[in-house]
């Protein structure tokens, strides 16, 4: 079976209540349950992590390439200034795997540091603006392009 890493950089442990007007109500338990609901659709084995942990979030991503896994990645704030982060999802990228950066929010609508993504370069694709919805966008960009 297709198997796909859902990863989440820092604070995203604190959705439901951060910046709700930002990021909604919803909670990161949310967030894992339609990623598993969206990956048991698409046959896919889909297991969603979270991390503050800069170090952490690269082992999961030389993770990825070592297991032959694809990645839906919401890099949080390491988006905009990570080069360690870019450089993994270039591993992961450069090793024919599928990587989506995610964005719950629209960064290009918000402040200017938000407007750079250091990682989009190195990203199969881009879904950002639309809540939860856009991990369940990328799992299927993810399906579809490995059928
Ligand atoms: C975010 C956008 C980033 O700018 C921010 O630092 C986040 C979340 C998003 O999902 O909209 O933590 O990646």
């Amino acid at each position: 079976m297709t198997r796909v890493l859902v990863l989440n950089g820092p604070n995203l442990g604190r959705l439901g209540t951060r910046e709700p007007e930002v990021y909604g109500s919803e909670t990161l338990a949310d967030l894992a349950a339609t990623c598993a609901r969206t990956g048991a659709d698409l046959d896919l084995e889909v297991e969603t992590r979270q991390t503050d942990d800069e170090a952490t979030l690269l082992g999961w991503l030389h993770e990825a390439v070592d297991s032959r896994s694809h990645v839906v990645l919401n890099p949080a704030a390491f988006t905009h200034y990570s080069y360690a982060v870019r450089d993994a999802c270039a591993q992961v990228t450069g090793a024919g795997l599928v990587l989506v950066e995610v964005h719950l929010s629209n960064p290009a609508a918000r402040e200017t540091f938000r407007h750079t993504s250091v990682v989009a370069g190195v990203s199969t694709g881009t879904v950002a603006g639309f809540g939860l919805d856009g991990y369940r966008l990328a799992l299927r960009a993810i399906a579809a392009r490995t059928r």
